[in-house]
């Protein structure tokens, strides 16, 4: 089935849905999930630098056959590499491991204090280099994107961060929403944590489909990207069978009411 798009504030098409590969081992794992994705469907990958694994992503894509511009990746800069010209090196380096001239989206993985503006002017010249379609960062929150904003005409295409019903953060997504910025979701599926809770199996049992994709679904509702990961073929085909159906409203309000800030991974709500 054919992922729908979101529309970015440059104008690329971005895939509501993509593959995460973070805590995917580099090598054969890596490889072999995001074929998997790809004969299912997905034309979205999310890795990083960090991850040790752009190495198998490139791989695979070239494996699959598929035209390098119908796939929507993006890659993420590390932070020991933040710093205007450091960006450039790491940006090349990336690319190099990746096998490809460019990445659809590149993202400041966490907004490194005293580095941050630097690095985004770093970006702001890939771009101009085409090396990077868009420009976005992740685990920012409202502060330093406000500093952002304050200091650049660049307007991030994309902010990823942590975003689930048990982590709804609605403040930000709204500021988001207002500024153009698109939103992503990380740990979309909890890590898998909070796939038994009572109300999202409720819902589950009542719409006939699985407690994964009523929480990707309730994201792709919110108008957000998801980029759940998984190196189970089964999974990877589930975790894309989301756009045959819609949650009612009842459901979605049942969803939103499950916030409890619960995180899987890094908190920046206090990153200086
Ligand atoms: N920007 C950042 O700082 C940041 C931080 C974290 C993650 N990310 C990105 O976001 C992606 C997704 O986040 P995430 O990997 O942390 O967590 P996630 O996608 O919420 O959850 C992945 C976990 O759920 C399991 N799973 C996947 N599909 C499932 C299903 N249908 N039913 C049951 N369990 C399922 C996976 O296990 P199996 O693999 O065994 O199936 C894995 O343990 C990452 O891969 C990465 O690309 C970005």
């Amino acid at each position: 089935m054919k992922t729908p798009n979101v529309t970015l504030n440059n104008g690329l098409k971005m895939p509501m849905l993509g593959l995460g590969v973070y805590q995917t081992r580099p090598g054969k794992e890596t490889e072999q999930a995001v074929i998997w994705a790809l004969e299912a469907g997905y034309r979205h990958i999310d890795t990083a630098a960090v991850y040790k694994n752009e190495a198998d992503v490139g791989r695979a894509i070239r494996a699959s056959g598929i035209p390098r511009a119908d796939i929507f990746l993006t890659t993420k800069l590390w932070n020991a590499d933040q710093g205007e010209d450091a960006v450039l090196k790491a940006c090349d380096q990336s690319l190099d491991r990746l096998g490809v001239e460019y990445v659809d989206l590149y993202l400041i993985h966490w907004p490194v204090e005293g580095k941050r503006k630097e690095s985004w002017r770093g970006f702001e010249k890939l771009l101009d280099q085409k090396k990077v379609l868009s420009a976005g960062v992740s685990n920012y929150t409202e502060r330093h994107l406000e500093e952002l904003l304050g200091s650049s005409s660049l307007v991030p295409a994309v902010n990823q961060i942590e975003f689930s019903p048990f982590l709804y953060q609605k403040k930000l997504y709204e500021y988001c929403m207002r500024r153009g910025i698109q939103l992503e979701a990380y740990g979309p599926l909890t890590q898998g944590k909070k796939l038994d809770h009572p109300a999202v199996q409720a819902i589950a049992r009542n719409r006939e489909r699985t407690a994964a994709q009523v929480l990707l679904r309730w994201a792709i509702q919110h108008e957000i990207v998801v980029i759940p990961k998984s190196i189970r073929q089964e999974r990877i085909q589930e975790n894309s069978q989301l756009f045959d159906f819609s949650l009612k409203a009842g459901e979605m309000e049942t969803l939103d009411g499950l916030n409890e800030n619960f995180r899987t991974c890094w908190d920046p709500t206090d990153a200086p």
